[in-house]
């Protein structure tokens, strides 16, 4: 493969990234919570690791709808903001109006074209984050190199992404569900970019190494991904906010649909009997210092 052909492999992933994302945004605002709020042991890993102070500079890429910046924002003032980073429009809208909407003054997000090419002077940070996006990126290597470039010396970057499909439930059972009704290749490595692509300690720790970071600090543990009162919003959840299968979803038939939320209702159902459906996934995080 030539350069240039990698090249445009890569804008043609970032280009479907791109309208996966568009397509859930306003989803992933309105359910922010049922993330956020199962999900703090990911989000408070990742702040004990990237040790945030008052009046620190962070930046958040892949903010989404600003997990974790707004977390952040809070943990480096009073003096400090947050800037985060997302290649999709809407998603920087989206969290834009959640830090108005929660009166979160110090961040502020931006959209970027190419995760290698942040647009942000190099050192203006102390800290960086990515919270499951990596995985998503097509160039990896560059984005850990850009986040590197953007931190001062001694700066931190700390990043998540989930187990294999196997070892992380949401997917786990849905893949099970969506490939009984569609001929749909799993949500595995294979098939590119995606939730479960960056799914191996060694090659998430071989990224930031690679890139020069140092004192390098890993964690591996299980943690709730999601809540949902019940199995119907549980499905209705996926549904609305999986990116990667969106416009498969809306092109079914509405008896194929139907038939799939039977069977995720019953999936989910036998799942958790009890109460909230709020599975759990692997969760792997690496922390490094960019060398002074
Ligand atoms: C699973 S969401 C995670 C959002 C947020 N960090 C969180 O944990 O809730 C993945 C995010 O990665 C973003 N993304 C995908 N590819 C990207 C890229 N190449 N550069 C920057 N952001 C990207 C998507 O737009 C999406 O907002």
């Amino acid at each position: 493969m030539t350069t240039a052909d990698r090249r445009t492999a890569a804008e043609t992933e970032r280009d479907r990234q791109r309208e996966e994302w568009a397509l859930c945004s306003a989803a992933w605002r309105r359910h922010r919570r049922a993330f956020t709020d199962p999900g703090r042991a990911i989000t408070e890993g990742m702040l004990r690791l990237a040790a945030p102070r008052p009046g620190e500079r962070a930046l958040d890429l892949a903010c989404g709808v600003g997990n974790p910046a707004l977390a952040l924002a809070e943990r480096v003032s009073p003096g400090g903001y947050v800037l985060g980073l997302d290649l999709s429009p809407e998603m920087v809208a989206e969290a834009t109006a959640v830090a108005a909407e929660e009166g979160v003054p110090n961040a502020g997000f931006r959209t970027v074209l190419d995760e290698g090419a942040l647009g942000v002077p190099d050192g203006a940070f102390d800290l960086a984050t990515c919270r499951a996006g990596l995985q998503y990126m097509p160039d990896r290597p560059a984005a850990v190199r850009a986040v590197r470039d953007a931190l001062r010396p001694g700066g931190r970057f700390v990043a998540m992404t989930l187990g294999a499909a196997e070892r992380c439930m949401p997917f786990r059972l849905t893949n099970g569900i969506v490939a009984r009704h569609v001929p749909l290749p799993p949500v595995a490595p294979e098939a590119g970019p995606g939730p479960v692509s960056l799914s191996s300690l060694d090659e998430l720790t071989g990224l930031f190494a690679d890139a020069g970071f140092t004192g390098l600090r890993t964690e591996v543990f299980e943690a709730p991904i999601f809540e949902a009162p019940d199995p119907a919003a549980a499905w209705e959840l996926f549904t609305e906010t999986a990116g990667p299968f969106l416009k498969l979803f809306a092109a079914l038939p509405p008896g194929t649909r139907e038939a799939m939320r039977e069977d995720a209702v019953r999936v989910f159902g036998e799942a958790f009997p009890d109460g909230p459906v709020r599975p759990t996934g692997e969760v792997l995080l690496v922390c490094g210092t960019k060398p002074a």
